[in-house]
């Protein structure tokens, strides 16, 4: 049997009050719609279909990347109307697993255990027990513990809401028992709406065997409705990458203090400290170490790399062993070479710094190829920028730039050459040679006196 995931991501989510939908909102740097995906990626031969329907196109525009068929539910009419929507783009031979775009940490073993349970004449379904049952649909079994059919919250009589069993939604079903259910499917009950649970009584009835399996944990059923279970969620979410990087090796001085949006491939040895956040694809190599309160996004950071506290590192690569910060900024389109030194409070922007170079104190350095071995005093600053167009400035290995120096783009400093502390430098400046540029000679006022207070004035 082949397979056909159909995800509902119709619903408005009301409860978020927000303009974005639902599943668009993000979690762990993802929309919640992509992680459910990425699951059902990961099931073989599965044809994904997501049902979409309010806020429009804006679903299917933010995740046009990812490969699923998107199918419109023009008006939302209930959990079994939206399955059926599904249901012509679906072969007939198939096994139908229905999941939910606002429920994101289903894992794919899990469902791979669900599946096991389904087939050709075996509907099965995803349930567990809570203490407090409120707001779920209830499983009904019979004396033999059999079960029977699901009653929604707002249909159920006193002593079925005493059930403790509930509903997660996540169900498989063979695809041409789903069809003829959901032809048969009405919306008499007190919501008006097509349940896609009223199935259950009628695959009961069709001798079809029921079959309820429970998560491997039930944090991975759990919905989102509103902000706060979206933020409980991201803290589960982050906890187990927490856990999953500690196992690979990766010290964490606390597990509950980093967050994880994206990738993150790690070396041995990496030590991270607290409130460091990384983003989109991220490479640590061996013995990274990153300080506290620091963003790396895109960014690959090499062998023995010490990140110090208070850094922003973007699209940038560092080489093996280079020192960042504390507080340093590296833009995208940076390259480090190994061996690299950049201080405190310096911005590095779409450059290259070759091996062994320090920028250590309060300097700007954008669209600037920097050779090996050179110091930048503090206080460089490359104007890379005459207001309409970006310029380049070179520098050769070994250079030295004094402090407070600023390099007028587009303009070159030899190989060795020595910039004076305090010049702007607007002319090629040669190899091995002083260059300084300052607007006077060195003067003293023998006359001037420091302006003092006079008492009672
Ligand atoms: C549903 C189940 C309930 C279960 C609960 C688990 C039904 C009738 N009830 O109830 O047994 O315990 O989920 O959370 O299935 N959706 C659409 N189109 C629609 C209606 C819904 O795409 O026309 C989507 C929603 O966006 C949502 C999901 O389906 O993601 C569930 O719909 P919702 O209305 O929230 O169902 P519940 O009342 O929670
Ligand atoms: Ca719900």
């Amino acid at each position: 049997m082949s397979l056909s995931t159909v995800i509902l991501a119709a619903g408005q989510g009301t409860r978020m009050r927000s303009t974005l939908p639902k599943v668009l909102h993000s979690l762990g740097g993802k929309p919640l719609l992509a992680h459910v995906i990425e699951a059902a990626q990961q099931l073989s031969a599965s044809d994904i279909h997501v049902i979409y329907g309010h806020g429009g196109s804006q679903v299917p525009e933010a995740l046009n990347h990812l490969q699923v068929d998107w199918v419109e539910q023009a008006e939302q009419l209930g959990t079994g109307h939206a399955v059926a929507q599904a249901l012509p783009h679906v072969p007939d031979k198939a096994m139908v697993l229905v999941l939910y775009g606002d429920v994101p940490l289903i894992s794919p073993t899990t469902l791979r255990r669900l599946l096991a349970e389904a087939g050709a004449d075996r509907l099965a379904l995803l349930t567990l027990f809570l203490d407090d049952p409120k707001g779920y649909g209830r499983i009904v079994r019979d004396a033999q513990g059999s079960v029977l059919r699901i009653v929604e919250e707002k249909d159920a009589s006193e002593k079925e809401r005493a059930i403790q069993e509930v509903n997660t939604g996540i169900l498989a079903v063979a695809a041409q028992r789903l069809r003829h259910w959901l032809d048969r499917l009405d919306n008499n009950n007190i919501q008006g709406e097509y349940y896609l649970t009223d199935i259950i009584a009628m695959a009961v009835a069709d001798g079809v065997a029921v079959r309820a399996c429970h998560p491997d944990r039930p944090e991975e059923v759990m919905g989102i409705n509103d902000r706060a279970q979206l933020a409980q969620l991201e803290r589960v979410y982050q906890t187990s990458k927490a856990q999953a990087l500690m196992l690979q090796g990766v010290t964490l001085l606390d597990p509950n203090r980093f967050d994880l949006r994206g990738e993150v491939t790690v070396g041995r040895d990496v030590v991270i400290d607290v409130n460091v956040i990384l983003a989109g694809e991220v490479t640590l190599g061996d013995r990274v170490r990153i300080g506290p309160n620091t963003l790396i996004r895109n960014a690959q950071i090499g062998d023995g790399v010490a990140v110090l506290a208070n850094c922003v590192i973007e699209d940038a690569i560092i080489g093996t062993d280079s020192r960042i910060g504390p507080f340093a900024r590296i833009r995208p389109e940076t390259e480090l070479a190994d061996h690299v030194h950049i201080g405190n409070f310096v911005e590095i922007k779409k450059s290259q710094v070759a091996e062994g170079s320090k920028i250590n104190h309060l300097s700007y350095v954008g669209d600037t190829t920097v050779g090996r071995d050179v110091n930048m005093g503090a206080g460089t600053i490359t104007c890379n920028y005459d207001g309409a167009y970006k310029h380049r400035t070179l520098i050769g290995d070994r250079a030295f730039i004094g402090s407070d120096t600023q390099l007028v783009a587009p303009v070159r400093i030899g190989d060795g050459a020595t910039i004076g502390a305090g010049s702007t430098i607007t002319h090629d400046a040669p190899s091995e040679k002083l260059t300084l540029c300052r607007s006077t000679q060195q003067v003293t006022i023998d006359t001037w006196k420091r302006p003092v207070k006079t008492p009672g004035k």
